[in-house]
């Protein structure tokens, strides 16, 4: 084995490719574990601040490699689903997050991008609202009317939960607007959130009726919302800030500050803190007064939130994956603890990778109980390795360890040091198992890295025959993003693999023929009425659609994003499957082919050919497509001229950037590419346009000047 020398945060720009891809994967299954924790359990094991610190990472690993991207990815997901006790309510208008800055250099860095990408000069003025970043539940309240219809819990972004009965107990919540410019559809958003004193009292009063005590006021306002009977709510005492809309049908205002002062006027609370700024100098200075004040406000924050006032250039700015270009939260510094280290767990991921987590004596870190925190991988450990993690330089963990926990703004903890004075005599250095813990006690070996080097990454050999990977990869077919089978959650797929009964994804199937009468009342989580009711989620889902399908085979690197992009590539099953299939043998066509689409990539190419040529895989498949039927692919939906159109951009635009050209591009429906192909339709030529527009020449593609462009979608 290589080893290096522990390097303080490896920068990113200096990662191999493999190095990112492995630390990507890690990164977005951990990402995943704590979003579920925070979002649908309200029990974060982490503090806000670790949170932001992996997911920072992550996100400057998609932004050096796109292709990592994926819409498992969580950069593409806001929270995870919706925990099922309330009903679903799909929001008119995705509830979506803000990107973090946490120095003050990210804050001049995206001052300068919104310049540069609105083609501002340095002496144009800006103007931002800054607001306190309430750390509380998001809402969507939606007024018909000016009546209140609907108050939604954000959930997973796309579809929350139906909260209304018990946010007509708010008093900071009218149930009618009142005053002007009222719109017939008015969706006024905003954050609940329970006052520290409020909070504190409540807790007292759990404790002595021997009830659940809160972590702290973000989880207890939450626990207040999830009452099935509204009174209980109504003793819980919330408030609500209004700052931000969802689906207006007008909209009364042209400025955020104004939106505000408007919710304001129509009778809403907004924050007494916010305040307009009009340069880098003082959204900074914001910044430092709020913390300083931040311990005596009465409710909780985790920084501030800076938005460009002006609405046109909100618009002109739009949003990058699931943040908005025009806003940026500004968070406050990390919160630490000291406690011990009590043992190491290996978890064995779906593609067979393994991830040590640290089991920790409890500890509060900023408001929250941490036991778990991810010790990465090996090296990191041994503290000789895991670029980019947070573990001071030469640091051995040790079980027995008394270990400084870390949770930084939101929500992951990592351990950021060992207290070796106090290392206990029989404190157990960690040896890394040489076998999967799976029943198999396969080998373990090490992921390489792009040079053939063994990267830091252990793994399972087992591949097809391990059991623990055989499992999460059903788990993730049966998942609400894959298959959506109701009831067949993880509990239960555990529970039929266990049996033997599902093995493979077409079992699930095959299950009714094979055990009309199962006894599912049996299995936790299960009611009287389960058997039928799984029966029949498993019938509907025989029809399924094709970027459904792509993604539930659960490739490497073929998350929803790119599930979707080759379906909508392919159409149908049977051309993508003969293109698996073609690629698998290494067809030069095919590849180029599937290369030219938008979104795809070298690494995905290669994860569907390797997935192909296992014949393993293609019996999963085959036995697979002979219970199901496959849709074919929707056509994108908009009637643009560009709709369907592939376009490429190069040289330079004048009245726009690229990355607006772009944006603009496929909000119309159209795919923007990076480089030019017989599949292109139209490139777009600026001057100094050079190898792109030979490129269209070579292939007879249109070339058009950002004049005819605009023209020709009607701009
Ligand atoms: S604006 C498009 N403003 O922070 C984004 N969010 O990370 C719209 N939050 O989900 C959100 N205070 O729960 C906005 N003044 C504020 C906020 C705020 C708290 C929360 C909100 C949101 C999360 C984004």
């Amino acid at each position: 084995m290589v080893v290096k020398a522990k390097k303080p945060l490896a920068e990113v720009a200096k990662l191999t490719k493999a190095q990112a891809k492995v630390e990507h994967k890690r990164l977005a299954l951990e990402i995943e574990g704590h979003d579920k924790r925070y979002y649908q359990n309200d029990a974060p094991s982490v503090t806000d601040a670790e949170y932001d610190a992996l997911r920072r990472r992550f996100n400057a690993l998609e932004a050096r490699f796109p292709e990592f991207v994926s819409s498992d990815s969580p950069s593409r997901r806001v929270g995870a689903a919706p925990s099922g006790r309330f009903r679903k309510v799909r929001h008119a208008v995705p509830m979506l997050s803000l990107d973090n800055a946490f120095a003050e250099e990210d804050v001049i860095d995206f001052v300068g991008r919104i310049r540069r990408f609105l083609k501002l000069d340095e002496d144009d003025r800006i103007d931002f609202s800054a607001e306190p970043k309430i750390d509380g539940l998001s809402m969507s309240l939606r007024y018909e009317d000016g009546e209140l219809v609907t108050a939604a819990t954000r959930g997973d972004g796309a579809e929350g939960e139906d909260v209304t009965a018990n946010i007509r107990t708010l008093e900071d919540v009218p149930q009618k607007l009142r005053g002007r410019k009222v719109p017939d559809v008015c969706e006024v958003r905003g954050e609940v959130y329970m006052t520290k004193k409020a909070f504190l009292a409540l807790n007292e009063r759990q404790k002595a009726a021997g009830d659940t005590v809160f972590a702290n006021p973000r989880n207890s306002a939450a626990g207040s919302l999830r009452q099935k009977d509204p009174s209980i709510t109504a003793s819980r005492p919330l408030g609500f800030f209004a700052y931000a809309w969802g689906e207006m049908s007008a909209m009364p205002e042209d400025t955020q500050s104004g939106m505000i002062g408007w919710f304001e006027h129509c009778g809403f609370k907004t924050n007494p803190l916010t305040k307009l700024c009009h340069s880098v100098e003082q959204l900074i200075a914001f910044h430092r007064k709020i913390e300083q004040q931040r311990a005596r406000l009465d409710y909780d924050i985790d920084g501030v939130v800076y938005k460009v006032d002006r609405l046109d250039w909100q618009e002109r700015l739009g949003f990058v994956s699931r943040t908005p270009r025009w806003a940026i939260a500004h968070k406050f510094p990390a919160e630490r603890a000291t406690t011990v280290l009590r043992d190491i767990e290996i978890q064995v991921g779906r593609t067979g990778s393994f991830t040590p987590v640290g089991k920790l004596e409890p500890v509060g870190v900023g408001g929250v109980i941490v036991q778990n925190v991810t010790l990465h991988n090996e090296d990191y450990i041994r503290g000789i390795g895991g670029d980019g993690e947070q573990l001071r330089e030469g640091r051995e963990i040790m079980i027995g360890d008394t270990v400084i926990v870390q949770r930084a703004g939101d929500v992951i903890p990592q351990i950021v040091d060992v207290v070796l004075d106090k290392r206990p005599r029989d404190a157990k250095p960690y040896h890394f198992p040489k076998k999967c813990p799976c029943p198999l006690h396969t080998d373990v070996v090490r992921e390489e890295t792009a040079t053939g080097e063994e990267g830091s990454r252990a793994r399972c050999s087992g591949e097809f025959a391990c059991p623990y990977q055989k499992i999460e990869h059903l788990k993730l077919f049966a998942s609400r993003r894959a298959f959506d089978i109701d009831g067949l959650g993880e509990k239960q797929i555990e529970f039929f693999f266990e049996n033997g009964w599902v093995k493979e994804p077409a079992d699930i199937f095959t299950l009714q023929a094979r055990n009309p009468k199962l006894k599912l009342e049996e299995i936790e989580g299960y009611g009287e009425t389960s058997v039928r009711n799984l029966f029949s989620a498993i019938e509907v889902r025989r029809r399924i659609s094709l970027e459904r399908f792509i993604y539930a085979l659960g490739m490497r690197h073929v998350g929803e994003t790119t599930a979707l992009a080759l379906a909508r590539g392919y159409g149908s099953w049977k051309a993508f499957h003969d293109a698996g299939l073609k690629v698998a043998k290494g067809d030069e066509e095919t590849i180029a082919e599937m290369d030219a689409l938008d979104q795809i990539g070298d690494t995905v190419i290669k994860s569907i050919a390797a997935y192909f040529g296992e014949s393993h895989n293609r019996g999963i498949v085959e036995r697979l497509t002979g219970e199901v039927t496959i849709l074919d692919a929707e056509k994108p939906k908009s009637n643009s001229a560009v709709a369907g159109k592939t376009v490429v951009f190069t040289g330079s635009l004048e009245k726009m950037t690229r990355d607006e050209a772009k944006a603009t591009a496929e909000r119309l429906g159209a795919k923007a590419a990076g480089s030019v192909s017989k599949k292109t339709d139209y490139v777009v030529a600026g001057p100094g346009a050079g190898s792109k527009l030979a490129d269209a020449r070579k292939h007879g593609v249109a070339v058009l000047t950002e004049d005819e462009w605009l023209k020709l979608i009607g701009e």
